[in-house]
């Protein structure tokens, strides 16, 4: 079994695949993202399968997603905001390289805005933002072995941080 050389946590629009793809890149590795194999899974977006089935659903191809992707993936792994949520998958976490990227409300707004391909955000995104953020926070502290704040810097300066955080060099 290949264990992921890091794991991304953290909240949808942190950033988690674009300074996973560069932290790939640096590390000379693959790149992977619960989200996308549950979609290609699924044969549809994530959108369409929380409106069609339900959040339940999509939390049950979540949870098998991320056990799969750790299992088999010995690169960089990001996993969907929500996956903490499952106790199975906080308990898989518990050896691994993960680091939780984090950032405050007014930068949230900022990233996610409306987006309607997020539908946890599509009402009331700074309300909801508070309100998954306080249900959730402890959840990521508790699985990482790392928090990185990303708010006012660029990918490049958080992918640093995170391989800082992990004193892991480039390839
Ligand atoms: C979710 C985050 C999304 C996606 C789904 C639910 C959440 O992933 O899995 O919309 O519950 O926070 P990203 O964090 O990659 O946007």
């Amino acid at each position: 079994m290949t264990a992921p050389a890091v794991v991304l946590v953290g909240p949808m629009g942190v950033g988690k695949s674009t300074v996973g793809e560069l932290l790939a890149q640096r590390l000379g590795t693959a790149y992977r993202d619960t989200d996308a194999d549950v979609e290609a899974a699924a044969g549809k977006p994530i959108a369409e399968i929380f409106f069609d089935e339900g959040e339940p659903h999509f939390r049950a191809l979540e949870r098998g997603a991320v056990r799969t992707a750790v299992a088999e993936h010995g690169g960089v792994l990001a996993l969907g905001g929500g996956a903490v949520l499952d106790e199975g998958t906080r308990a898989l976490l518990a050896d691994l390289p993960v680091v939780y990227l984090s950032m405050d409300v007014e930068e949230a707004v900022r990233r996610v805005g409306l987006g309607a391909a997020r539908p946890l955000l599509a009402v009331n995104p700074r309300r909801q933002w508070r309100e998954l953020m306080d249900a959730r926070r402890h959840l990521y502290e508790e699985v990482a072995r790392a928090v990185v704040a990303t708010d006012d810097r660029t990918p490049e300066e958080v992918a640093q941080a995170v391989l800082d955080a992990l004193e892991l060099k480039d390839a």
